[in-house]
């Protein structure tokens, strides 16, 4: 693929699809959505609105991290902050798939309300060949996006998406950002999953958890980072364990860590990290985090595990 050919074609479509109308872009700080993002901008500058999703469930720093990396590129991202509308849709959720529902509903709600609010009539989007390839089952087809932020597709509002690298594969697109200035840190980043650190919360998700868990996480990231893992994060477990404190017995939470190697997520293995290494994470997880009595490590391959825990 000629990199430079590609962007010139797609800046050209994307301005005369949007002529003199308004778009939106929703970031997530992953590398399709962040491409997709500098596509359209060098297409519409100020005609594109880019917001940022601020659900509380992030990583540590990562709203304004990506604020931060797109003002560095010229484009500014107006955060939505929408933590407390997130934690009250999940309060007292329990089953995994209520949880991911609960979020995705939460997401759609927010993302559409600011659709609407920002009158812009196209939605970019960073779908690339594999989301839709593992998608025919229907679950991200531009009919049921519309839908799900509340547009009536059939009653013609003149809303479209545009998909700029529907045709791309990870490894173009990453090509496609690297030429567009797009920094390292950003294709450094592990896959993140959209409904965030939920899906690292065994049972209900409160904002005292989604605390440790974030803490736990940041200290994995920065442990298991340099071998360069596919994935590598924190799981925060439901069931609570014994230790010791200052010479007494106390209940504390369970953390898991899980690290795991894989091409396309599709299957996975326990990364073999060493010993002496785990046994850091250990001491630095109980250490940082005092609510933390255990730590664990995960070696379940996919299948029969999934990556994530819910
Ligand atoms: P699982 O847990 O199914 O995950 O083995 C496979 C890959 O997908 C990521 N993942 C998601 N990504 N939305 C996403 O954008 C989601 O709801 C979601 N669930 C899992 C996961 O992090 C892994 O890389």
């Amino acid at each position: 693929m000629d990199v430079k050919k590609f962007i010139e074609r797609q800046v050209e479509e994307i301005k005369k699809t949007v002529g003199a109308n308004k778009a939106i872009s929703a970031l997530s700080g992953g590398v399709d959505s962040s491409v997709a993002t500098l596509l359209a901008h060098r297409a519409l500058g100020s005609q594109l609105k880019v917001i940022f999703i601020d659900h509380g469930l992030m990583r540590e720093n990562e709203p304004q991290e990506v604020k931060g990396t797109f003002a560095r590129l010229g484009i500014n991202i107006d955060i939505v902050e929408a933590k407390n509308e997130f934690f009250e849709a999940l309060k007292g959720k329990t089953d995994p798939e209520e949880k991911r529902k609960a979020f995705r509903y939460t997401f759609y709600k927010v993302f559409g309300r600011e659709v609407l609010k920002s009158k812009a009539h196209y939605l970019v989007q960073g779908t690339i060949a594999a989301d839709i390839i593992e998608t025919q089952g229907g679950i991200k087809t531009q009919h049921n996006i519309l839908e799900q932020i509340g547009i009536d597709p059939e009653k013609g509002f003149g809303f479209k998406i545009i998909e700029p690298l529907k045709e791309l594969f990870k490894h173009e697109v990453r090509r496609v950002g690297k030429e567009l200035g797009l920094p390292e840190v950003i294709f450094r980043r592990m896959p993140f999953p959209g409904p965030a650190l939920a899906t690292r919360i065994i049972g209900e998700v409160t904002p005292e958890k989604v605390e440790l868990v974030r803490k736990a996480t940041r200290i994995v990231e920065e442990e298991l980072s340099p071998l360069q893992p596919f994935q590598a994060f924190a799981v925060l477990m439901n069931d609570m364990g014994t230790g010791l404190a200052e010479g007494k017995r106390k209940f504390g939470h369970i953390i898991i860590i899980r690290s795991v190697e894989s091409q396309d997520a599709m299957t996975a293995q326990p990364t073999p990290v060493p010993w002496d290494l785990l046994t850091k994470l250990a001491r630095r997880i109980t250490e940082e985090i005092p609510a933390v009595v255990r730590v664990a490590y995960e070696i379940t391959s996919k299948p029969p595990a999934t990556i994530e825990y819910i």
